[in-house]
């Protein structure tokens, strides 16, 4: 049986993760190897559940409750979604997990990133992404793309220029922190040139 492998994409709002998730997962798929598509929060019933309180409610969430609703929506994950396939030997292919609550809620929402992480890893009981691909964009390019999309903001997407300058160095200290697992490509590059960098990282894992 092949090893599991557990990748997670993390980046701004409009950095492109889901583009480099699907094009990863072509890939994985060429080779001959079963992916599961995946991601936080919403990668399962009650995460469906949670997501559309997280991102779309309309009354105040506090932001200790907002960490813990992604904690749960998380921990309900690991559980019954990721690590069942990675004990299958299936590759898992994620877009955002921990570090985005790390930059989000503890960073730019300011509960404290070790605090959120320390939150999320007891939530999981440890777990943590083989390669953990960042998506690095300056929010205000981040931003126009999000206007040409012309889809409503959710609750985070709504949030000032300043609260997305707080998420993109929270990552980036993130992965200074972690380099072993942090892969941080210019997502301002094309998309093949993304693509192609981020295949050569799991080609050295399976
Ligand atoms: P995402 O699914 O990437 O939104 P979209 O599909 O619209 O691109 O993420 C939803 C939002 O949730 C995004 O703004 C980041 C935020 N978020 C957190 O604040 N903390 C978290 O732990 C996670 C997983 C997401």
């Amino acid at each position: 049986m092949p090893r599991g492998l557990w990748i997670t994409f993390e980046g701004g709002d409009g950095s492109g993760k889901t583009t480099q998730a699907e094009l990863l997962r072509a890939w994985c798929e060429q080779r001959g190897r079963r992916v599961v598509r995946t991601r936080e929060p919403g990668g399962t019933e009650v995460g469906r559940t949670i997501r559309e309180i997280v991102l779309h409610h309309r009354g105040d969430i506090g932001a200790r409750a907002e960490a813990l609703l992604f904690a749960a929506d998380r921990s309900h994950h690991v559980r019954t979604v990721v690590s069942p396939a990675i004990e299958r030997g299936e590759i898992v292919i994620q877009d955002r997990y921990l570090d985005s609550s790390v930059a989000y809620q503890g960073a730019a929402r300011d509960l404290g990133p070790d605090e959120v992480r320390e939150l999320s890893l007891w939530a999981t009981e440890g777990a943590l992404p083989d390669v953990t691909v960042l998506l690095d964009l300056d929010p205000g390019a981040a931003r126009a793309r999000l206007d040409a999309d012309d889809k409503p903001f959710d609750r985070l997407e709504a949030e000032k220029a300043d609260f997305h300058a707080r998420v993109r160095d929270a990552y980036l200290r993130l992965a200074a922190d972690e380099p072993g697992r942090f892969l941080v490509l210019d997502a301002s590059l094309p998309v093949d040139e993304i693509a192609s960098r981020i295949r050569d990282r799991v080609a050295s894992h399976i």
